[in-house]
């Protein structure tokens, strides 16, 4: 699946454009099936209607695992690093990992999960948190995976929307020097959710817990019962191809979250070819993934695309500046770390504590880089390439989304020549094309526009859960016949492609995707808080800051306090990753005369950019510009 010379992938990329079916026919059949497809694609972007490998029949675990026990059971695939680096790091061989697997499968089983059924996942990054995604896949179950640093507002609306039956939790997780109180989060989320019957919870931190009788059991007990009943072996269960295998929540340019839907056959293909190809994964080679098994970072790059290609991964529970701003390089010498997939904003950090703590670390065995989430700066691509790649590491930045399923443009490593903030050129299969705000197609090079994509691809989107017309306005009715990104972009001379950001109102802070109507519906939700408009600013280490524009007439007498308690209510409906970083206390918004908020404006005093605001001749009441001008933080 991988090509070896440029020259092989423009070969590769025509055949793929002129003959699409003929090629992704021919990488599907480098994957474990228990039965062909009849029809490689059938699709159309109107409704949208996308089905891959029709009438194809597997299950992704046997990719990820039973296939690889014969020759390479004893490989290790997962090589996990605690929070906590005086703890001892485990290691499970492909062999250990499919019985752990089965073996809460069976769990799962005993605890009345169902093929279909949807299963929240909200865990601490540790061994269990995969092995529980990999035991929904093996018995048909669907997986919903909840990040950490969400709420118990947050879960409960994820829960409610897919209509869980099962959760699967800890007791706490370890970040740092913290200690994050999973099991009782899950306990105030469910308070709103009648319909989960079981919830299996994990031993990690020892933090007291309350477990409701009948509803709660332990992970530890539950699997004692199965070692009892002999119960180790747990048969896949035969999916359909276009089955689905997961939901992933993700944020949008309105309120409510959406649930992202991906099926078995097309994402197993493509995540496995992707990770093949692009960081050009050899047998033996240690890759080492830094983001969070709750984002599709996690999914697609932790899980299921190393895991069907038989590789040896890192698993890192902790964050990258504890200990010390060294962890990452510590833990690169530990495992002799070959592939190293991060974020910028991961770089700029550990940059801006300076070159001390690279100090006398061996960073040697590192031969390949990666870089997700938000377009990298230059500054950051050149440390990266220079003070961890020692100049000789090709820089991977792959271009994708939640809704991709995997990377779509990104160079390949060592074939591809790169350019600093460059996403490069698409993948074989992937049709990008800029297009004009009135949807006409931008052709040749040296031009930008909106992204959109021309003909699917295996590791798409089908739907959102439970909103099929949802996925259609989205992403299918803004240009027809086009899949809309959501994304800006630039084609250079050279026709190499330059992600700029995101053209609706979402915003990328820290690489996670916050949308600024979910961050004002919270801010509303605050008693003295009359209304609140959100947008992104520059910010050094999380590439976007979120700044908040609140009238809140109360506030006068005690504005930090009003502050403080407006964080305290995002981090309640949201999580703490929304809260945001400047709050401006405003006695008006600026506001057309048919009552929308001007947020042009907004963004450029968020900016520090009040030179040119353009035309305000249309507000409603112009001085209200002025005073926000004068009072910005
Ligand atoms: C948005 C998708 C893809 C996994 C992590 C984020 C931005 C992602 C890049 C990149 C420039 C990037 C885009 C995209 N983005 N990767 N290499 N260069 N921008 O997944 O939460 O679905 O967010 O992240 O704006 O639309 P996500």
């Amino acid at each position: 699946m991988q090509v070896k010379s440029f020259e092989e992938y423009q070969q590769v990329y025509r055949k793929s454009v002129e003959q699409p079916e003929k090629f992704w026919d021919e990488i599907a059949n480098n994957f474990l099936w228990k039965k062909k497809w009849d029809k490689v694609v059938e699709w159309n972007f109107v409704e949208p209607n996308i089905k891959w490998f029709k009438g194809a029949k597997l299950n992704i675990t046997e990719n990820c695992l039973d296939r690889h026990l014969e020759k390479n059971g004893d490989t290790p695939a997962i090589i996990w690093e605690p929070n906590d680096p005086t703890e001892h790091h485990r290691i499970l061989t492909y062999r250990q990992l499919y019985n752990k697997v089965c073996q809460f499968a069976n769990v799962l089983k005993n605890n009345g999960a169902k093929k279909g059924d949807r299963i929240c996942i909200y865990m601490p990054m540790v061994p269990e948190l995969e092995i529980a995604v990999l035991a929904c896949a093996r018995i048909g179950a669907v997986h919903s995976v909840v990040f950490g640093g969400f709420s118990a507002q947050s879960i409960a609306d994820r829960i409610k929307d897919a209509d869980c039956n099962i959760v699967i939790t800890a007791d706490g997780g370890f970040r740092g020097n913290k200690v994050i109180d999973l099991k009782s989060i899950i306990d105030d989320a469910l308070v709103q959710c009648p319909s989960v019957e079981k919830v299996v919870v994990l031993t990690r931190t020892r933090t007291p817990v309350s477990m409701l009788k009948g509803r709660d059991v332990w992970w530890e007990d539950e699997i004692k019962k199965v070692e009892t009943q002999g119960n180790t072996e747990c048969p896949a269960e035969e999916m359909d191809a276009e089955d689905m295998l997961f939901i992933l929540y993700t944020s949008g340019s309105t309120g409510k979250p959406k649930g992202v839907v991906h099926t078995c056959g097309g994402y197993m293909v493509y995540t496995g070819y992707t990770f093949s190809n692009a960081f050009q994964y050899e047998p033996g080679e240690v890759y080492f993934c830094t983001a969070d098994i709750g984002w599709i970072t996690g999914h697609s790059y932790i899980a299921y695309g190393p895991l069907s290609q038989g590789a040896t991964s890192v698993l890192f529970e902790g964050i990258p500046t504890w200990p010390n701003s060294s962890r990452f390089w510590d833990i690169v010498e530990k495992f002799k770390v070959n592939i190293l997939y991060t974020a910028p904003t991961a770089i700029r950090s550990l940059m801006s504590f300076g070159d001390e703590a690279l100090k006398g670390k061996d960073l040697s065995s590192l031969k390949k880089l990666g870089s997700v989430g938000e377009p990298i700066n230059e500054e950051a691509w050149h440390w990266f390439d220079e003070k961890i790649g020692h100049g000789n590491c090709p820089i991977v930045d792959t271009w994708w989304q939640t809704e991709t399923g995997g990377f779509m443009i990104s160079p390949i490593a060592g074939v591809t020549p790169t350019k600093p903030g460059y996403a490069t050129l698409p993948l074989p299969g992937i049709q990008p094309i800029l297009v004009d705000e009135n949807g006409k197609e931008v052709k040749g090079n040296g031009v930008s526009g909106n992204l959109c994509i021309r003909f699917p691809w295996p590791g798409m989107l089908r739907t959102t859960y439970g909103d099929h017309e949802r996925c259609r306005t989205t992403y299918f009715a803004a240009y027809p016949n086009l899949y809309f990104t959501g994304d800006g972009c630039l084609r250079d001379e050279d026709g190499y492609y330059r992600i700029t950001g995101r053209v609706d109102d979402v915003l990328n802070v820290s690489g996670h995707r916050i949308g600024t109507a979910e961050v004002e519906n919270a801010i509303n939700m605050h008693s003295s808080v009359v209304e609140s408009a959100v947008v992104g600013y520059p910010h050094d280490i999380k590439g976007q800051g979120v700044y908040a524009f609140v009238i809140c007439p109360d506030q006068e007498h005690e504005p930090e306090l009003t502050r403080k308690d407006i964080l305290m209510t995002v981090s309640r409906i949201i999580g703490p990753i929304a809260k945001p970083d400047k709050i401006q206390f405003v006695s008006g918004l600026p506001k057309t005369r048919s009552g929308k908020i001007m947020r042009r404006i907004l963004r450029k005093i968020a900016e520090g950019d009040t030179s040119n605001l353009g035309d305000t001749s249309t507000l409603l009441d112009p001085g209200v510009v002025d005073e926000i001008k004068a009072g910005a933080l």
